[in-house]
Order: C-alpha cells, then structure tokens, then sequence
C-alpha cells in the first residue's frame, strides 16, 4: 500500500503529527506551510527525514507552502491556525482561526478532493464544521480529533490511579473539546469492570475535572498547548484509516439526528474504516449524561451558529 498524507500546518501539533505518522508503513508526506513559514515546513521534514533514516526507515517526506504538492493526498491532516496561550480557552481561538481554516478547505477542495480530512485546529467541534461547509466534502470524510486525545487523557489518569496497564481500560468522551466535555462513565471500564466499583466517587470527580482541563494544564505549563499526545492521536486515526481497521474511536462528527442532536459537529464514539467515519454508535446514556450532553451540545451549536456569521 502507498498512500500520500498531507499535514497543513507545521506547528508543534503538525510537527508532532508528522513524526508520528513517519513510522506508518507505506506513507509518504507533505508538510505545508504558508509562504512565510516555509522554511520551518521544510526544516521539519529535513529533520523527521534523518530522524527515519537513523531508524533504518525509507521515508518520502517533503516540506513546502505550495498546495498543489498535496494534490491527490488521501488523507489530509489540518492543523494550521493559532494555538493557545496561557489564559485562554479553545474557544477564544475562534475569530484567529475561523478565515485559515476556510481557506485551507478551498485549497483542499480543489487539490484532494478525495481526501479524508482530520481536523485538529481549535476550537475544534467549530473549526472541522467549517472545514466541512467549505469542501462541500460528505460528512464521513470529515473527522475531528478530540475525545480520542482526550480519552488519552482520561485513561491516562485512570491507569495510574488503579494501577493497571492502559490497555485494560476502556473509555468513551463524548461532547464538546473543551470543559463541557462529557466522560461517559456507564460507558468506562477497567477490564469490563465499571468504574464507579473501583475508583471512589470523589476521585472519579478529580479525574473527570482533570481530564476536562488536562488541555489547559498543559498550556498554562508550557506557555502553548501540547503536541506529542495530539501527533499520536492523528497517527492512531489515519492508520485506522489507511489500513481500514473499522477501529473504535471518540472524535467529532457532522451530527444528523443520533442522541437528538443535528446540524453541528461534536464528539461522539464512531467506526473508522477506509472511507472515514463508517458508523456512528449511539450508545445507552444515562440521564445525567444525556443532560451533560445537551449543555455541551448547546454551548457548541451556539459557537458553530457564530462561526458561521464570520465574513
Ligand atoms: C489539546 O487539547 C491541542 O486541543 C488540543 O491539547
């Protein structure tokens, strides 16, 4: 198999993300930047190309600010636009990112019309909303990666709390990425056993605040948000792509009618196959956590319905 990834935006995110996917048998890469940054494009895929090659790895690997090199790409990863500083929410992003992210879609639009798009540009529900306005694409080609960094970060804390292996425990984050965000505990295991019978409830309560600003912890430590973590996440769901996995994940989906919702993007446990999102699965939720969602919902149509007022 060969396939041709492009990765839009050569920040730490894009960057982490190109290293990760560097690894993925049979991909070749196009990192693309704006022309004034394109020397950082270039610099990077200089560096993840000696980094393959002391790995003993043939690796095809270009950096460039000119779209017509992702022409054809099967899959696009969209990280361009600003990240956060300290202080600032996802959703303060808005006004900064929204005019990229339009165009960044015209230009994918017209050189890979085909791709599946990963959207990780903040805020993100938003960003990949838009990025799905303006290819036109069909809505399982557009993807956002959220609850799976984000049950990263959940699991995360979970294992080290038990003490078990990552590996045993399953989770599922649905909502909003941001502090709305909805930790669907009927819906969390360790090795199929619920949670709530080994972790007490305050410290359920500590991982779930944890979890929802894990994001920010991150920023407020670093001065900009984390990228290693987002790089694996994009790496995870294109190989659950290109080599159809039909692969469970979170991430955010074009909402049409499941859990009630509609006409938005938000986080929601799905199949992901060759052609994207293969299935959207609507789980049994509680009252609590449907109410947890319809706030999140709210909080994220009502950002989606702003973003789209932006000239
Ligand atoms: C995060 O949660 C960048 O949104 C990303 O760290």
């Amino acid at each position: 198999m060969h396939a041709k990834v492009a990765v839009i935006g050569c920040g730490n995110v894009g960057g982490a993300a190109a290293s990760a996917l560097a690894p993925v048998e049979g991909v070749s890469l196009v990192l693309l930047e704006e022309p004034c940054r394109e020397s950082i494009a270039k610099a990077k895929a200089a560096d993840i190309s000696q980094a393959a090659c002391a790995q003993r790895r043939d690796l095809q690997i270009t950096g460039t600010s000119d779209w017509a090199a992702i022409e054809g790409a099967n899959i696009c990863v969209v990280t361009a636009g600003r990240p956060r500083s300290p202080g600032m929410s996802r959703d303060d992003l808005l006004e900064a990112n929204v005019r990229t992210i339009r165009n960044v879609a015209l230009n994918i639009k017209r050189y890979s019309p085909g791709s599946v798009v990963i959207v990780v540009t903040n805020p993100l529900d938003i960003m990949a909303h838009q990025l799905f306005l303006h290819t036109g694409f069909p809505a399982y080609r557009v993807i956002g990666m959220s609850g799976h960094l984000d049950g990263a970060r959940f699991r995360s804390l979970v294992a080290a709390h038990v003490g078990c292996s990552v590996r045993e425990i399953g989770s599922i984050i649905m909502g909003g990425h941001g502090e709305t965000m909805v930790p669907v505990l009927s819906h969390c295991s360790v090795g199929g056993i619920p949670l709530n019978l080994l972790i007490r409830s305050s410290q359920l309560r500590r991982i779930i605040y944890e979890t929802r600003h894990g994001g920010g912890q991150i920023v407020s430590l670093m001065g900009t948000s984390g990228y290693f973590a987002a790089g694996a996440c994009v790496a995870d769901m294109v190989s659950a792509v290109l080599f159809d996995r039909k692969g469970s994940f979170c991430a955010s989906v074009y909402a049409q009618g499941e859990y009630g919702l509609q006409g938005f993007f938000l986080g929601m446990p799905v199949i992901m196959g060759r052609s994207g999102i293969e299935k959207i699965v609507e789980l049994k939720l509680n009252d609590r956590e449907h109410e947890w969602l319809r706030k999140s919902a709210q909080k994220v149509r009502a950002l989606s319905e702003r973003a789209c007022s932006i000239l």
